[in-house]
């Protein structure tokens, strides 16, 4: 497990060298989560906000497409050149590498001639209509950096719907629309995202300009997501500590470069012209040789290093926070509420890093007997009953004794003596000789019962009467014999 840790880190940094260029300077910032600096104290941590390096998420997803037997080949059928629309013997065969195009090929390496690509079955069922949904999951938030880019090997589809979803597939919601005629087929007007501003920027808009069919040679559809950092970052995205600052404290600008699935719903073939030649269906399908995505793991400015291990990506968390982005302060670690990284202030951002919770401080569980709850209080303390103390209220002040918690000595061997010869038990009680009783052993009995001979005598011991003795162990309630 650990090699193949290694491995995976090792290939996500290999993958990060020799692609990354697009905004080198600006994003390396945030490539160091702490870093050892010299103060009066001497040598101690300065902690920072800290992000993994963009890079090509296609590498880390699943693909799955709607209708599942929707890619062409099984069973073979011939569909017409892509050059040539009346050219129709060209074979799609799911059982021959050569002649198959399974969804694999959209994210392959792009550049080889011939090209790879995948492709639908032809629209030999219209005019019920060609829909295919290609799904494409991370388990896991990723920030995009970069425009999406879908390469079409046939011409781009009349109407697409880009939509993404930030709960693992839950929940949907449009990206973008894309139509030949947005306004017949989405009832929107088309716009283009050069018509957008800084206040617009997350409008969903319908764009015609990578429709065009088959009468282009342009085979790509963006979708700009540097274009929308522009207007924040400037051209050339130079200014990027404007667009920081706006990541900072506009979730919803955040949330919308966030995803945790792209969804592209392709729903109606080129056609490239006004009516659909029925007479030459194998015209029509879908083909896309490359799927372009580039992001980073979202881990909340709190990890530079996103491990993919087991076909899943996870945050390595700095700053004692934890969870798969990040998103919470590690047990123990909660002394203040969570919050992400800041990008702000520039160059390195704040780490608002997780500090140690009070009640962490040594184990706080005060005892349930001597206090009066049994978790500290907000400062971390144990507060004790009257006459309990210690650290966990374990402890009896003088004067007290432990007997179920701390009570109020009855007796003891230095203020409250038991008297006439009883001995005090447990500081709870005085056990009396049989002649006397009261809680210090302080009356003589014969006195509470109202029994006492005149030739006893005041206040002396009534020694030798075996029936008086007899009466007072009958009579006693604090008999020396019940102990
Ligand atoms: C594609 O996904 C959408 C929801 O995002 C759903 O409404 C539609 O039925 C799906 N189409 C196909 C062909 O599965
Ligand atoms: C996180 O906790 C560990 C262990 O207690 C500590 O050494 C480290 O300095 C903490 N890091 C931060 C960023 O607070
Ligand atoms: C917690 O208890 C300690 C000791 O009794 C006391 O000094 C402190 O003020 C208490 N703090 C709070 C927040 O109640």
């Amino acid at each position: 497990m650990y090699l193949s840790r290694f491995l995976s880190i090792h290939a996500l940094w290999v993958t990060v060298s020799s692609v990354m260029q697009p905004y080198p300077l600006v994003w390396g910032h945030y490539d160091l989560c702490k870093t050892q600096i010299y103060t009066e104290e001497g040598k101690v941590w300065d902690y920072m906000a800290c992000q993994p390096e963009s890079t090509d998420m296609t590498k880390y997803l699943k693909v799955k497409l709607d209708p599942p037997d929707i890619t062409c080949g099984d069973p073979p059928e011939t569909f017409c050149a892509m050059g040539n629309p009346y050219m129709c013997n060209n074979e799609c065969d799911a059982s021959t590498p050569e002649l198959a195009h399974p969804p694999e090929l959209m994210f392959d390496f792009e550049g080889r001639h011939p090209s790879t690509f995948w492709q639908s079955a032809t629209w030999k069922e219209y005019p019920k209509p060609l829909q295919v949904n290609i799904t494409l999951s991370w388990s896991k938030t990723i920030e995009l950096t970069d425009n999406i880019v879908i390469t079409f090997e046939s011409g781009r589809p009349d109407q697409m719907i880009l939509e993404k979803s930030l709960d693992y597939g839950r929940t949907w919601q449009p990206y973008q629309y894309y139509a030949t005629d947005c306004l017949d087929a989405f009832h929107m007007d088309p716009k283009s995202v050069k018509d957008l501003s800084q206040h617009t920027v997350l409008e969903i808009i319908c764009t015609e300009e990578y429709s065009t069919g088959y009468t282009t040679n342009s085979k790509i559809i963006h979708f700009e997501i540097k274009d929308r950092f522009a207007f924040f970052a400037g051209p050339r995205l130079r200014n990027m500590a404007s667009l920081y600052g706006q990541l900072d404290t506009t979730k919803k600008l955040r949330d919308f470069f966030t995803v945790t699935d792209l969804r592209i719903r392709l729903l109606r073939p080129a056609v490239g012209e006004i009516f659909v030649d029925e007479l030459h269906l194998a015209r029509y399908f879908y083909a896309i040789s490359d799927i372009k995505v580039r992001g980073r793991c979202k881990c909340n400015l709190h990890a530079t290093v996103c491990v993919y291990d087991n076909s899943k990506l996870t945050c390595e968390c700095e700053h004692n926070t934890t969870g798969p982005d990040c998103g919470k302060c590690k047990k123990n670690y909660q002394g203040r509420p969570w919050s992400p990284g800041s990008y702000l202030p520039i160059p390195k951002g704040t780490a608002n890093t997780c500090i140690p919770s009070i009640s962490s401080i040594g184990k706080c569980y005060c005892n349930p007997l001597g206090s009066i709850h049994d978790r500290c209080n907000g400062s971390g303390f144990c507060e004790c009953k009257t006459g309990t103390t210690g650290p966990k209220c374990d402890e009896c002040l003088p004067g007290n004794s432990w007997h179920y918690g701390c009570q109020p000595n009855v007796c003891d061997n230095e203020l409250l003596h038991c008297q006439n010869g009883g001995t005090c038990h447990n500081n709870v009680r005085c056990l009396c000789p049989a002649a006397y009783t009261g809680i210090l052993c302080e009356k003589l009995r014969c006195e509470e019962a109202g029994s006492c001979g005149s030739d006893s005598g005041q206040g002396a011991p009534p020694h030798g009467s075996p029936a008086l003795l007899l009466l007072t162990t009958l009579l006693g309630s604090a008999s020396p014999l019940v102990f």
